[in-house]
């Protein structure tokens, strides 16, 4: 039985090192199998997907029928589905899409990063968490969604141009009304909300905490942003310098592999009695991949408690792969459609505000430098103590 546990990921985590990488558990009334390393989650998520493409019914999605139009629920094997993901693959998320909306990413940007000049020249610390979150939204959807409404049918009807994800869903609800409701397409929204926002803002705020308690490796990739943009502090590092970046990706993959933002991903259905290395898996259980642990496999990975970004230089590891070793963003049909926007965002937020800042903790929100790196489970994990640090212009 699970003890009343605040952080299920980590106790999960140290079970599996007593009864190994496939177990069962009692949850209540519910029996669930608990997957905990890359080679049964690359057997599970990817070599027998269609067995295991369904979400376990969770009362929490179905408020306002969410799980009757949510992507997230729908079997791989759907029509409904295949009809949301392909928009989200053609229309939404796609490479041209989010190329066409880099400029409003470039506007929200600069207005953070005016924001943190603010900050900077008076001495005050930013609230990391707070404002990546904000950014983050923004980056996503504009701030206000009736004044979009009157104004895009010129913007994008005479212009043919893009802002943000708004924009592209009016456009697809006018486009796709024989195919999806209305209904659909705000629930489509909330989806979009829902899974984009928190997950990437809080990767970014990971991510900033692990540079500044890691002051080799930030100044390492301060020298590597030197290099590209040069010292320059006016400069602003755009989408098209990141693949001249290779320490910042993989400060972003490092982020990844230790802060999964959903540690257990989104619980699976099994579908059909199904046996998976020597065990006996039954229709109906709930199917628990858990990220964390997979990211911490010391069979995988060397020392892998600390923050080596170093380890992804040179490696192929990618996210999407069939060979993927990492499951932060899950895997096989239901793989999260989002990876290049979040890893873009991430990059871009990130190495901008260590571009031209060095950061110092808060002493009042800090223990001095000792910085509190607890975490705290929700939908998404959180930092338990949000970050908040003081940016220090760098000197040209
Ligand atoms: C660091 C950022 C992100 C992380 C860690 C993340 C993680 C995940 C995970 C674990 C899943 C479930 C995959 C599975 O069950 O195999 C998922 C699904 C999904 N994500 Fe993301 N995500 C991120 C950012 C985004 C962004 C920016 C968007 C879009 C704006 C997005 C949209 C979606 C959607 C629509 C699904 C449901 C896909 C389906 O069921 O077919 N995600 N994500």
């Amino acid at each position: 039985m699970l003890p009343n546990t605040t952080k299920p990921h980590k106790y999960f985590t140290e079970l599996a090192k007593t009864h190994g990488p496939l177990m069962s558990l009692k949850l209540g009334s519910i029996t669930a199998f608990v997957v905990s390393n890359t080679t049964l989650a690359q057997q599970v998520l990817l070599k027998n997907h269609d067995v295991f493409s369904t979400l376990y019914d969770l009362d929490a999605i179905q408020a306002h029928d969410h799980e009757k139009f949510s992507i997230g629920p729908l079997p791989a094997s759907s029509p409904k589905w295949k009809v949301l993901r392909k928009i989200y693959n053609t229309r939404l998320l796609s490479d041209k899409m989010l190329e066409q909306m880099q400029n409003h990413r470039y506007r929200e940007l600069e207005k953070l990063l005016c924001y943190v000049k603010e900050c900077s020249q008076a001495n005050i610390f930013v609230d990391v968490g707070q404002t990546v979150y904000d950014v983050s939204f923004n980056m996503l959807f504009d701030e206000i969604v009736d004044m979009r409404l009157k104004s895009r049918k010129d913007q994008v009807q005479r212009l043919g141009l893009y802002n943000d994800l708004l924009d592209v869903i009016f456009d697809v609800m006018e486009e796709q009304r024989d195919n999806i409701s209305q209904d659909q397409l705000h629930h489509l929204l909330l989806d979009l909300l829902g899974a984009g926002k928190d997950t990437t803002s809080k990767t970014m705020e990971w991510a900033m905490a692990e540079l500044l308690r890691n002051p080799i490796i930030l100044r390492k990739l301060q020298e590597e942003i030197d290099g590209v943009m040069g010292k320059d502090n006016s400069t602003t590092i755009l989408e098209s310098h990141i693949s001249k970046l290779p320490y910042l990706q993989a400060i972003v993959k490092e982020t990844l592999r230790l802060h999964p933002s959903a540690p257990l991903l989104l619980p699976r259905k099994v579908e059909k009695d199904v046996e998976i290395d020597g065990f006996q898996l039954s229709k109906g259980a709930m199917l628990i991949i858990n990220a964390w642990a997979i990211g911490r496999d010391p069979k995988t990975w060397f020392d892998p408690d600390s923050f080596i970004p170093d380890r992804f230089l040179g490696s192929e590891v990618s996210m999407q792969s069939q060979f993927n070793k990492l499951f932060t963003f899950g895997g096989g049909k239901k793989i999260c459609p989002g990876i290049s926007l979040a890893t873009n965002m991430i990059s871009l937020v990130l190495g901008n505000l260590i571009k031209s800042y060095d950061w110092k903790l808060d002493d009042v929100g800090e223990l001095k430098q000792v910085l509190d790196m607890d975490d705290y489970y929700g939908i998404t994990i959180k930092k338990a103590k949000s970050l908040r640090a003081i940016p220090i212009k760098r000197s040209s």
